[in-house]
């Protein structure tokens, strides 16, 4: 739709409504049933909030986000490792395992929540993309390689747990504030 006529002229406010007629109308901006705007809510954000289908579309977004960081206990966690699961510094299968060998042991080591909680994130590339799986931790800033079961193993029990370097898989470090971890 194009604007021929000067703003404020007949011409442009016809054209103008028509465009914005025509945007009303388009279905990827339709309002629902419910009067609201169409949003994606997915099932995992409902879960970790612990709301139903029908109270996740009255409540506003702020509220479902309070609600599912609350639940991830962010804000009370002390160190967040970052795990790359490939496809350019390990296979998609190597990646696949170490993230689940991550999971399991933090969990068995009680890591997973706590004054010692470890917040863990899958990442699909740390842009170093060899000598992987990659992985970060913070808020060191140290950034590993090789950091498959064994790799990972060793930087949880050093690092996460005695918040000693593992030199032997140090890449670099890229401390966010002046401390060191050991
Ligand atoms: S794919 Fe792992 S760092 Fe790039």
């Amino acid at each position: 739709m194009q604007y021929t006529g000067e703003v404020g002229t007949p011409q442009y406010a016809e054209v103008d409504y028509q465009a914005r007629n025509a945007v009303h109308l388009n279905p990827f901006v339709m309002p629902s049933p419910s009067g609201q705007s169409d949003r994606h809510i997915s099932e995992k954000s409902k879960r970790l909030a612990q709301v139903t289908d029908a109270e996740a579309t009255r409540l506003d977004d702020q509220t479902i986000l309070k609600r599912v960081a609350e639940a991830l206990n962010i804000g009370g966690y002390k160190r967040h490792i970052l795990l790359c699961t490939g496809p350019d510094c390990c296979t998609p299968e190597q990646g696949a395992d170490a993230w689940d060998f991550l999971k399991g042991r933090l969990k068995e080591l009680k890591l997973d929540k706590g004054e010692n909680f470890v917040y863990r994130s899958k990442v699909g590339c740390l842009r170093i993309c060899h000598k992987g799986p990659s992985c970060l931790v913070y808020p060191e800033g140290t950034w590993y390689h090789s950091a498959d079961a064994e790799g990972l193993e060793n930087i949880i029990q050093q690092h996460l747990m005695k918040g000693q370097i593992v030199e032997d898989l140090l890449i670099a470090e890229n401390p966010l504030s002046d401390e060191r971890a050991d």
